[in-house]
């Protein structure tokens, strides 16, 4: 992922704020145009590191909601006690961890990959990660959850919004003011999903969050 070296005001305003990152602009407008949390939420943050989404999602669904946050790296950041961290790669807890602890009122992913500066490839590689996040929200989503996904603008943008539209009663795009002016970055967010959740329910064995 490209490097930024120089703190921009989206970044010092995250920090002053006590945000590890300014991805929370991001998010806190998303919030704020669909009413996206809510206390007592059950919520699952994809592609959490450093960790801004998860802590604002943490205050914002208070001490009664529920977070579990997944990343491929560590995070350094503290989160509230109603937070799970857990480390790896995403599409391969799909089954376990992540079924586990569903169904989920929201699914979040900002989830990127490592960017190689072929723009056709990273859109793919961009895609492929959206498609399972919003698989995640099929399967694994309440009846009337919500749903915002990460996708670089390219090809496979209409087909993953048709996808979206299929799963969702309502489907907005929105580019938030913090994302970077020459990023190709765009979030779809699902609005009243259609449907129960796919998956079965967790288990009396299984462990609670957190
Ligand atoms: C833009 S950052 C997320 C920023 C985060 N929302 C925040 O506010 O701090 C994208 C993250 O996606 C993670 N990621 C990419 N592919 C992943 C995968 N397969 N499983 C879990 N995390 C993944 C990367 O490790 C990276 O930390």
């Amino acid at each position: 992922m490209a490097t930024y070296k120089r703190p921009d005001h989206f970044t010092k305003a995250a920090k002053a704020r006590g945000f590890p990152a300014r991805s929370v602009f991001k998010l806190e407008e998303i919030d704020r145009r669909v009413r996206l949390l809510r206390a007592g939420q059950k919520v699952l943050d994809l592609g959490c590191a450093p960790g801004s989404w998860s802590l604002y999602t943490c205050e914002r669904i208070g001490p009664t909601g529920r977070l579990l946050a997944v990343d491929l790296q560590p995070i350094a950041q503290l989160l509230p006690s109603n937070a799970t961290f857990i480390q790896g790669d995403a599409l391969a807890l799909a089954e376990t961890t992540l079924a586990a602890h569903a169904p989920y009122q929201v699914v979040l992913s900002d989830m990127a990959p490592n960017t190689t500066g072929n723009r056709n490839a990273d859109q793919a590689r961009s895609y492929h990660l959206y498609s399972f996040a919003l698989s995640m929200a099929a399967r694994l989503g309440d009846q009337g959850s919500s749903f915002v996904g990460k996708i670089f603008m390219g090809p496979d943008f209409e087909l993953a919004r048709e996808q979206t539209r299929e799963l969702f009663a309502q489907v907005r795009l929105i580019r938030p003011e913090g994302v970077r002016p020459n990023s190709f970055e765009i979030f779809l967010v699902g609005l009243e999903k259609r449907t129960p959740p796919l998956a079965p329910l967790p288990s009396p064995t299984a462990p609670d969050i957190p």
